[in-house]
């Protein structure tokens, strides 16, 4: 029988998470909530230098809001800054949040924003300065993989974004938080089609990273497949390596290069899942041909 709901768990790093009971998984496991948003996102992503430089909006989309921890800690990390954020939150449950704010006190990453949240959940946003900074703040509650293929068809007819959901997806990242479930857990959140039209909308001319946890070779595939130049990414807690894809290959550190290529093709776990449906396969030739044609293994 499927249980559904969550758990609050305490780590052994000392802080807290929420486990979910239908997925069977915590969110950020190994050194809680706080700590690996601040690895993962805020210090990979150069996300303070990146602001400082950027006299715009910077957009942020968050897939997987959660009990907001990764959104939280990219608002606290600049806070004092003068600049103007644009969070577009994706899940397709709420009740994370619910249960996150019903536990804010042990969770304790909320820091008084707990109002704010509650509108973001009444109202679908929120708009709020805190300090220099200010903020608008969107929840687009929904299936993201049905989400944007949906953008990306309608922006394929038009050229441009329509009124409604796809307006809000309609203004492109400059950052993207990719926290799904595991690929085994949620494989539907992980296939070639959604990162391909998460790619679709991007904005040619405004430079995007997405860091995310995994460091699967299927993943990593999926993301070249997809459009995007990838790269290693820091280290995590209990991971020694992540990822970071981006498209514009001058954001990356340290991209892959012709020797991880040739570790993928002797891998029995690399070609992309084209469907919510977890399994492992070797490359096929045609996914071979696609990754040595890819920009980033020319030179
Ligand atoms: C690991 S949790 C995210 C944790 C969150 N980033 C935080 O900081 O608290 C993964 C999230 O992905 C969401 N998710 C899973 N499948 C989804 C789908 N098909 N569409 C939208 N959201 C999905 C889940 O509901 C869950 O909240």
């Amino acid at each position: 029988m499927p249980r559904h709901g969550y758990q609050l768990v305490h780590l052994h790093c000392g802080t807290y998470s929420l486990r979910s009971l239908e997925a069977g998984e915590t969110f950020h496991p190994a050194i809680g909530p706080v700590a690996e948003a601040e690895a993962l996102y805020v210090k990979q992503l150069n996300l303070r230098d990146r602001i400082e430089h950027h006299a715009e909006e910077f957009v942020v989309w968050d897939v997987g809001l959660g009990a907001a921890a990764n959104a939280l800690t990219v608002l606290r990390a600049t806070r004092d800054m003068a600049c103007k954020i644009r969070l577009v939150s994706f899940d397709h449950t709420s009740k994370a949040l619910e249960f996150g704010l019903q536990h804010a006190r042990e969770l304790g990453y909320f820091n008084g924003q707990e109002e704010r949240l509650r509108g973001l959940l009444s109202n679908g946003q929120v708009t709020f300065r805190d300090g220099p900074q200010s903020v608008h703040w969107e929840f687009l509650l929904g299936d993201f993989p049905d989400l944007i293929a949906s953008a990306a068809a309608r922006r394929d007819r038009s050229g441009t974004p329509d009124a409604g959901t796809s307006a809000k997806i309609g203004v492109a990242p400059h950052a993207i938080l990719f926290d799904a479930f595991s690929p085994a857990r949620n494989p539907a959140m992980w296939t070639l089609p959604v990162f391909t039209h998460l790619y679709q909308l991007l904005d040619p001319q405004r430079p995007c990273t997405l860091p995310t946890y995994s460091r699967s070779t299927i993943l990593r595939v999926t993301l070249l497949l997809a459009g995007f130049y990838v790269g290693v990414g820091h280290a995590t807690g209990s991971k020694t390596e992540t990822t970071i894809a981006a498209n514009v290959p001058v954001l990356l550190d340290e991209l892959l290069d012709r020797r991880w290529l040739e570790r993928a093709r002797r891998s029995h776990s690399a070609e992309p899942l084209m469907e919510a449906k977890h399994r492992s396969a070797p490359l096929s030739a045609e996914t071979w041909e696609l990754l040595q044609a890819h920009p980033q293994f020319q030179s």
